[in-house]
């Protein structure tokens, strides 16, 4: 255990599971960005933003933000935040301890009598993970300027569009001009690493070098449903066999690129949805998302001509339509910025604690801060490396660490900084 850490470790695990035991109980740990649970977290959020003396608004994006005041605020912000919603049957941490840090951070540089003199944010993104509109890290899209129309018109299954449900949880989808920022001068993020680097070396914390892009592609095949028991195999238009033959070309295909070296690339199909499935019906649509996710754009493009092809090749074969083959969002891969980056490894070697430099396979809200202003993370290491899971497990100790390498790289960019205003 830590003891020279300049932050209450306590204090910030108790946020951490406070926040964690807010989830849909049949299902832990869930909860949806955009449902009452979601805003059940936020409202608890909000009410700890206030205790801690933060200022607390929503902007137009949806973000949640708590902000503290510096002695000069024509300098500028220095933002903390990471995201309050979660996977379906998540954990109770990923992105959880990001926002909990950064609540910590402003405590106990209060309790020190430290006044900085840059503004502090806390940032709560709205919607991180995917949504059930398609589209992921919602709110930080919002806040960078990158969040469009065509995206605003994506819809859930019930068919409400993500700028109706923006509105619903008090965003202003009309104002996103007012949501995008040109004052932030550094943004930092805490996360687990959801990999287990940090774990087999033993070491405390990891500074991310950069931040995968990730790509995410529908395609719908549209057949014929017809009865299971009557419809003879020569005359089915089985839109299930299409996808099939697609799922697995996307595994093979993303075996031999991710084989090519040296650069990183995965592909998943997450998402299969059958309709009507029904054990006695020959399933007439179905509808995949693929999400493919490299370090070299090249990769992306290469598989997405690919499977372009071989889907059309694979609805053709089982005599259906491919409805539809579309990009869903496109990020490219990103840097994380080299002078926060050396803050938080002397904040690290400040403490004493044991670090290595790696990249990140999992996307964050870092991604789309860095473009608008230098970002970085600190990655924590957890248990197994398992992640996107109930049994996601971090210590205390270890996210009081990482959320002190935060708190000494804060102080420090709030002297070095450029004052240029
Ligand atoms: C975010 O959790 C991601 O999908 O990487
Ligand atoms: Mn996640
Ligand atoms: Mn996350």
């Amino acid at each position: 255990m830590k003891t020279n850490l300049p932050l209450d470790a306590d204090r910030l695990w108790t946020d951490v599971m406070a926040l964690a035991d807010i989830t849909d109980p049949a299902k832990p740990y869930t909860r949806r960005s955009f449902t009452a649970l979601f805003l059940e977290g936020r409202a608890w959020l909000a009410q700890r933003f206030a205790e801690a003396g933060l200022a607390t608004r929503l902007d137009a994006a949806g973000n949640l933000i708590g902000r503290i005041e510096g002695n000069d605020p024509a300098l500028g912000v220095i933002a903390i935040g990471s995201h309050s919603d979660t996977v379906p049957s998540g954990g109770r941490f990923d992105g959880i301890a990001g926002v909990a840090t950064g609540l910590e951070i402003v405590r106990a540089l209060r309790d020190s009598g430290t006044r900085l003199d840059h503004t502090i944010e806390i940032v709560d993104f709205l919607a991180e993970e995917p949504s059930e509109y398609g589209l992921s890290c919602v709110g930080s899209r919002g806040m960078t300027g990158s969040l469009d129309e065509t995206m605003l018109a994506l819809t859930e299954p019930s068919g409400e569009t993500l700028r109706d449900a923006l509105r619903r949880v008090g965003g202003d989808p009309d104002r996103l001009d007012r949501a995008r920022r040109d004052d932030i001068r550094a943004f930092l993020e805490l996360h687990i690493e959801q990999g287990i680097v940090l774990e087999s070396r033993f070491l405390d914390v990891g500074v991310v070098t950069s931040i995968v892009g990730i790509r995410r592609l529908e395609i719908v095949f549209q057949g014929e449903a017809d009865h299971a028991g009557t419809t003879p195999m020569n005359l089915r238009h089985d839109a299930l066999v299409a996808a099939a033959d697609t799922v697995i070309a996307v595994r093979r295909l993303a075996e031999q690129l991710a084989a090519e070296g040296p650069d990183y690339f995965v592909a998943t199909v997450g998402i299969l949805a059958v309709d009507p499935s029904a054990s006695n019906i020959v399933p007439g649509r179905c509808r995949l998302v693929i999400d493919a996710r490299t370090t070299n754009p090249a990769l992306t493009a290469r598989f997405v001509d690919a499977i372009d092809r071989d889907s059309a090749a694979h609805a053709a074969a089982a005599r259906v339509a491919r409805a539809s083959f579309k990009t869903l969002s496109d990020g490219p891969p990103v840097a994380c910025d080299p002078k926060l980056r050396e803050a938080l490894q002397q904040g690290a070697r400040d403490l004493g604690l044991g670090q290595m430099d790696l990249p990140s396979g999992a996307g964050h809200d870092a991604a789309f801060m860095s473009r608008i202003c230098p970002s970085a993370m600190v990655f924590v290491p957890c248990l197994k490396g398992k992640s996107h899971a109930p049994e996601e497990w971090a210590d205390r100790d270890a996210i009081a660490a990482g959320a002190a390498v935060i708190y000494q790289a804060v102080k420090e960019l709030d002297r070095s900084l450029p004052r240029s205003r």
